[in-house]
């Protein structure tokens, strides 16, 4: 019997404090799980700023409060990024009107959602998370 293989990638999605305060979590998941996603783990955390700074290494950024999920699905990363479409949620509200940022973001800040954009940040991302203790001072909600 042949065996089609196919290859499942992780990708780390994160509904940020304004999709959580904005009560957009459920239709989010109800997005992601209608897409082909399953999600393998997931957990709610109010995140220090430490921790922010550490995982948006390249960014400066504030403490934010937000539910995190790992994603599994074949080619979960590019699939996450196309679901949740462009940085600036206004931009998707044009371009990409079906896409998570365009329903739940307010603006290139807001916009409500993470998803990993490669296979070397997904793997940080997610281990940064889930496989081993960060600072150890983040709050599990
Ligand atoms: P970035 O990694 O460039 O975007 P993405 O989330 O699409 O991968 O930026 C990380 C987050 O930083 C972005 O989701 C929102 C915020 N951000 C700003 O607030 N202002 C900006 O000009 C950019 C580029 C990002
Ligand atoms: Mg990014």
């Amino acid at each position: 019997l042949a065996s089609v293989d196919t290859v499942k990638e992780k990708t780390l999605a994160i509904i940020k404090p304004d999709g959580v305060n904005g009560n957009y979590v459920d239709v989010i998941k109800k997005t992601i799980l209608g897409s082909g996603f399953s999600i393998t783990q997931e957990m709610q955390l109010q995140l220090n700023e430490n921790t922010v700074k550490s995982f948006y290494a390249e960014h400066a950024s504030k403490s934010f409060f937000s539910g995190l999920s790992v994603h599994d699905k074949e080619n979960a990363i590019a699939d996450w990024r196309a679901l949740i479409g462009p940085t600036d949620a206004n931009i998707a509200k044009v371009t990409h009107p079906k896409s998570v940022r365009a329903f739940c973001g307010l603006d290139l800040q807001r916009n409500c959602v993470h998803g990993s954009d490669s296979p070397q940040s997904a793997a940080r991302e997610i281990s940064f998370f889930f496989e081993k203790s960060s600072s150890g001072r983040d709050s599990r909600m």
